[in-house]
């Protein structure tokens, strides 16, 4: 478990010795030895680690050296170690070469490195059946605020190691929610142009944050719910050579962000011992890729899939209703075992729940995925089920989510 994981290694000048069995490895260097941490953190990635903490004695603490490589390959959980600081020769020259090695040759302190590796933690109150324990996946807590900084990050990431997105391009998609967001801080970070295609009638709150990042804002009409679909794929074909289009329905790499990172994270930290987990329905990736790599593993656990229901239809940020036109084909439905519907009071209310009994500022959809949680959790005898908290609650200041009761 996340928290059991714990202190892996005194770090005295010469050695680390890690002995946890998986996720949060916290490493504690000798108090003069501030660039051991340029040491000892490539050389725990670089042994399967995809979460852990370094702390220092008289510096400040460096949590959540996973980066990008919170997306690495699945592998076994790392087996106890022994590292030496002379078994590498140089350390420097060590930790140079691990980090020129993992992602596009970004440094490890950069703002991407803290994307993915987010915690799960146990809910303390919302679980209806004292035998069943409900537990977080915290995506709100990825640098924008959600599971989209995954994708953004992967997408791009393997584009570019595909050479199909190179230095100069404009990177070109139509969205106005959290994947905008998420490419606006990816962009600006790697200094791509952006160019977003995004219906006129979105809040300002979204125009000014993704303006605020240098993003080309390109407002479609409202009469037409897919005309800035349209739009982006009017552009690209004008152009192809100069953008890059990210379509994060149709690409792979959104499921294979969640099939390398935030399926194994979970099996990693609760030990594969996971009866169900739950999460929205938008493009399909996070269900499809935590559903293959559960699968991968021999993990049988129940892939709940949560979409608006009720009547009228509930409007949940991000999530689409099966029913809808346009169905992304990377949602794979043979991986589902049961989808359940959130009506909008429920939602809303849970939400509230979250903030009131869990200390969660969470969204809407945060709140759909633990009504749909509570009602598994009360059919069953016992069991742990996960929900994924996909993004922050300060989006949604705008709605009456915060409104007083
Ligand atoms: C805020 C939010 N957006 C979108 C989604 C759906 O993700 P995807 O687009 O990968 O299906 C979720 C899933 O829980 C979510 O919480």
């Amino acid at each position: 478990m996340s928290a059991g994981n714990r202190r892996a290694a005194e770090a005295p000048a010469e050695s680390v010795e890690t002995t946890a069995p998986a996720g949060v490895v916290e490493v504690t260097a000798a108090e003069d030895a501030s660039d051991d941490f340029a040491f000892v953190a490539p050389a725990q990635l670089a042994s399967g680690w995809t979460t852990f903490r370094m702390t220092n004695t008289g510096h400040p603490t460096i949590s959540g050296w996973h980066s990008s490589r919170a997306l690495l390959p699945a592998q076994a959980p790392p087996q106890p170690q022994h590292l030496s600081r002379s078994a590498f020769g140089d350390k420097r020259a060590y930790a140079r070469r691990l980090m020129s090695s993992t992602d596009s040759g970004q440094a490890a302190s950069s703002l991407l490195t803290h994307v993915g590796g987010t915690p799960l933690i146990r809910l303390q109150r919302a679980s209806p059946n004292p035998k069943v324990e409900i537990w977080a996946k915290l995506e709100l807590a990825n640098p924008t605020g959600s599971l989209k900084d995954r994708i953004a990050l992967h997408m791009i990431e393997q584009a570019e190691a595909r050479g199909e997105l190179r230095p100069g391009m404009i990177i070109v998609e139509a969205t106005s929610g959290n994947t905008g967001i998420a490419l606006g801080m990816v962009a600006a970070v790697k200094g791509y142009r952006l160019k977003l295609f995004m219906l006129e009638n979105k809040t300002l709150e979204r125009r000014k944050i993704l303006r605020h990042w240098g993003v080309d804002l390109v407002l479609t009409s409202q009469d037409d719910p897919d005309s800035h679909i349209y739009g982006a794929q009017g552009q690209i074909a004008a152009e192809p050579e100069r953008y890059f289009y990210i379509n994060q329905n149709e690409n792979q790499d959104n499921v294979r962000a969640h099939e390398q990172g935030t399926g194994p994270e979970i099996a990693e930290t609760l030990e594969g011992k996971i009866d169900a987990v739950v999460a929205g329905y938008g493009t399909g990736g996070c269900l499809t890729g935590i559903a293959r790599a559960f699968r991968s593993r021999g993990i049988g656990a129940r892939i709940v899939a949560v979409e608006p229901g009720g009547e009228p239809r509930a409007k949940i940020d991000g999530l689409k209703h099966s029913s809808e036109s346009y169905q992304p084909p990377i949602y794979d439905r043979e991986l589902i075992d049961h989808t359940i519907e959130a009506p909008e009071e429920e939602t809303y209310r849970v939400t509230r729940e979250l903030a009131r009994r869990e200390g969660l500022i969470a969204g809407l959809s945060s709140g759909a995925c633990l009504w749909a949680a509570q009602r598994l959790a009360k059919e069953m005898e016992s069991g742990t089920i996960v929900v994924v908290c996909g993004d922050r609650g300060e989006r949604y200041f705008s709605t009456r989510l915060f409104d007083a009761d």
